[in-house]
């Protein structure tokens, strides 16, 4: 590795504690390989969002399925935006949970918006975006 430049970084000592064990868990050679990547991985997500061409998604969530008012809305938000949904998958989690995995492609910020709308609807409780690409 060339250029490299030496950065020091004042972290709350429970944050680090709590980080080097990640990075000890995940296998990381050391506490800078581990900056770096997440420092890449932010950066690609930037450039994802901000890229102008196609961009393809995924969308987890997870939700109650007795909440028959917000599948409702799900189905209806997939339907409205069908030309973006690629394919999606449900899984019956639990006799009360479910768990839904939407592949979307299209423009960034069609893309981000639909997947926020899904996953700040009300009686969701956990969901993520990712967002990638074909182009990097
Ligand atoms: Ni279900």
């Amino acid at each position: 590795m060339s250029d490299l430049e030496r950065v020091s970084l004042a972290i709350e000592k429970d944050l680090i504690e709590r980080f080097d064990a990640l990075i000890a868990r995940d296998g990381k050679a050391n506490r800078s390989e581990a900056i770096r990547d997440l420092i890449r991985a932010r950066l690609i997500e930037e450039e994802v969002s901000a890229g102008r061409g196609e961009t393809v998604a995924s969308v987890t969530i997870v939700y109650d399925h007795q909440r028959r008012d917000l599948a409702d809305r799900l189905l209806t938000a997939g339907h409205d935006h069908h030309k973006a949904v690629l394919a999606s998958m449900h899984v019956h989690l639990d006799e009360v949970n479910c768990l839904e995995v939407v592949a979307l492609r299209g423009k960034a910020k069609d893309v981000r918006h639909l997947a926020e709308h899904m996953i700040g609807m009300k009686g969701v409780k956990h969901g993520k975006l990712v967002l990638t690409t074909t182009q990097v």
